[in-house]
């Protein structure tokens, strides 16, 4: 049986789906020039159609495949003709992996499909991060409570003793269980993160990323650090719990304070990036930000374990920073990644700034 929706006509369908589909697709003319980019190609390539019309292929980017062959090929065959991890290298430097297929359109056009391989990993990668993130976060709450009741009452009862003590010089044992007592009472109060429903308010990204930058500079004191800014003035306000926001961008701006052991250079880099898939959702407008330093990089145990609570590298940390940094991104919609090589550790958060896509 056939279901067809009365409402939208197959044609206003296809233009949707030509604009929204993620794969970059272009056509070219026998001569390889550009006749029409689709709204991904668009992205992938940071031009406008306008603007690529009419340009030979390889002034836009360079192909590491040896694209010439492929065309030749399906020019000859009449075949569609599939290159798998091709490498692109665009004019602004920056490089990305796809899965590059060209089918013949008749006329000697050819449509050119560039499927990217690096956003597939990422979002497989995103998503298993999400789940372990959320899985040990429920296992480590429901541990913090249980540990928190009979805590409070061991408190309570060294302090009865305490006052009950014969000899003050006693003192000194049930001084201990308390002060024990009240930095395990912090950690687990750390581990089970704000006791309050989220306050969200309109927050402007740049505010907060100036008081992170103030306070992070204020703590390092050394005069030795910097922390450079490249921000993207077109990114809009978005409703946020302002202190939550503070809380996960401070752990992460300490970690990379505490790598380069405050001397070194820290940068701060914002962006609006469009159409872009977080966990399963894709989000029509998305911030980015990246928070990247020269430090000696993320050690290979580590690395693939870091946002898990309890997993620290240094010997007075907790562990708790990246975790709590990634369950508030998280609740915000967002996610934070990471990439790390000795000399450029680089975590980037996304946040959606528009969900409809
Ligand atoms: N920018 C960074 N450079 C190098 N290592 C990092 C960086 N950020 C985090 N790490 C590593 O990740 C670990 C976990 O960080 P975090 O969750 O904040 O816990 P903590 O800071 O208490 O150790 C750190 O101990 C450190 O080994
Ligand atoms: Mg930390």
């Amino acid at each position: 049986m056939k279901h067809q929706s009365p409402s939208i006509p197959q044609e206003q369908l296809r233009d949707l789906v030509l604009e929204h589909t993620a794969v970059a697709q272009l056509v070219i003319d026998p001569s390889q020039r550009l006749q029409y980019l689709n709204p991904a190609a668009e992205i992938l390539f940071g031009i406008s159609a306008n603007k690529a019309q009419g340009h030979k292929m390889v002034a836009v980017v360079d192909i590491s495949c040896d694209i010439d062959k492929g065309i030749e090929r399906v020019e000859e065959s009449d075949f569609p003709y599939t290159e798998r991890e091709v490498e692109l290298h665009f004019i602004n430097g920056e490089q990305a992996i796809v899965d590059c297929s060209l089918i013949p359109l008749g006329e000697q056009r050819i449509l050119v499909e560039l499927q990217q391989v690096g956003q597939h990993l990422r979002i497989q990668n995103e998503e298993r991060l999400l789940h372990q993130n959320r899985a040990s976060a429920d296992l480590l709450r429901g541990l913090a409570h249980e540990i928190k009741n009979p805590l409070g009452g061991l408190r309570g009862a060294a302090q009865l003793l305490e006052s009950e003590l014969p000899d003050p010089a006693l003192k000194e044992y049930t001084e201990v269980i308390i002060g024990e007592a009240d930095r395990l009472q912090s950690l687990l109060d750390q581990m089970l993160g704000p006791n309050r429903p989220p306050q969200m308010a309109e927050t402007n990204l740049h505010e907060l990323l100036e008081r992170v930058r103030t306070l992070v500079l204020a703590e390092a004191s050394s005069g030795k650090l910097t922390i450079q800014r490249d921000y993207d003035p077109s990114i809009p306000s978005f409703p946020a719990d302002r202190d939550l926001m503070i809380q996960a961008l401070l752990n992460i701006v300490k970690n990379a304070a505490q790598s380069l052991n405050n001397c070194g250079e820290i940068q701060l880099r914002t962006r609006v990036k469009r159409q872009v898939t977080i966990g399963n959702q894709r989000h029509r407008l998305v911030c980015s930000l990246e928070i990247e330093d020269s430090g000696p990089g993320i050690s290979e145990e580590l690395r693939n374990t870091i946002f898990l609570p309890m997993v620290t590298g240094r010997s007075e940390g907790t562990g708790l920073g990246l975790s709590i940094a990634q369950s508030i991104v998280q609740r915000q919609g967002g996610v934070i990644e990471c990439e790390s090589k000795p000399g450029q550790t680089i975590f980037t958060l996304l946040i959606p700034l528009e969900s409809r896509a």
